[in-house]
């Protein structure tokens, strides 16, 4: 597709000035009560794959990481030396550790991307598609189509019905924004006492046009301690196929 060819490469958006925020504030309770974003990962800590997908790129002119307290007290050594992350003390829901970090940017940027720290397997092409598609003034969501049939249950398990799959997705990260548009869209959730556990809910829910951008199932976020070997096992899958 012609449409597509022409934002396949960073320096389409040599003009545009974005901010990332990470959360990766997270207890991990799905893990056994481990913060997943410090596991390794094929030898790297999750966060730190994380943070290499969004480095050397033009556009990207802030990333602010929010921190679990221990964290941000005392980061540890491979974090302290990225010298352009900032980092600020999360909240108890990833809403308050998004909001502690975009309280923190600067007004004179276009967008603001926020990215699961606990994401690491993000394809390239995913993260510009998000970015052109809220440079043309859209909530940009990365996500896939819901593909397998949708069962709706009692608290016993008993199968009530069965849900119209066509229409939805799963969504993931990234989540791109223009800066004003989740600026604000956080701060009527924050005065609304509104949590959400992403972040378009939250521009959702003042009425903001937000789009799905189709990825991959490689996306996932790292959530149970299996998905920290099927996350390697994909990494060794990509290394292979690059050579
Ligand atoms: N997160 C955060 N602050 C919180 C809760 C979550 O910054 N108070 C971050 C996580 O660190 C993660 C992302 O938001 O990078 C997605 O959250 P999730 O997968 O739910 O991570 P956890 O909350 O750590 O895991 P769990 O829900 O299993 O406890
Ligand atoms: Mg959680």
């Amino acid at each position: 597709m012609m449409e597509s060819v022409k934002h396949e490469s960073d320096s389409f958006f040599a003009d545009l000035k974005v901010g990332v925020v990470i959360p990766a504030a997270g207890s991990g309770q799905r893990m056994g009560g481990r913060s997943k974003q410090f596991l390794q990962l094929a030898g790297l800590p999750v966060l730190k794959h994380v943070l290499n997908m969004f480095k050397n790129r033009s556009w990207v002119i802030d990333i602010v990481v929010s921190l679990p307290q221990a964290q941000y007290e005392e980061p540890p050594e491979w974090l302290s030396e990225e010298p352009e992350v900032r980092t600020v003390l999360g909240g108890a829901s990833r809403r308050d550790s998004v909001w502690n970090a975009i309280q923190t940017f600067s007004d004179d940027l276009d967008l603001i991307l926020v990215h699961d720290g606990a994401r690491p397997l993000t394809p390239q092409k995913t993260i510009l598609d998000c970015v052109n598609l809220a440079a043309n003034g859209f909530g940009a969501v990365a996500g896939v189509r819901v593909v397998d049939t949708l069962k709706k249950t009692d608290n016993a398990d008993r199968v009530l019905g069965t849900q119209e799959r066509e229409d939805l997705w799963r969504a993931q990260t990234p989540q791109v924004f223009p800066y004003t548009v989740l600026l604000d869209a956080y701060q009527k959730a924050i005065q609304n006492n509104l949590d959400a556990s992403d972040d378009s809910i939250i521009v959702e829910k003042v009425g903001g046009q937000v789009r799905m951008v189709e990825s991959s199932p490689l996306n996932f976020k790292v959530t149970v301690p299996a998905d920290l070997d099927f996350a390697e096992a994909v990494l060794n899958y990509y290394r292979s196929r690059t050579g």
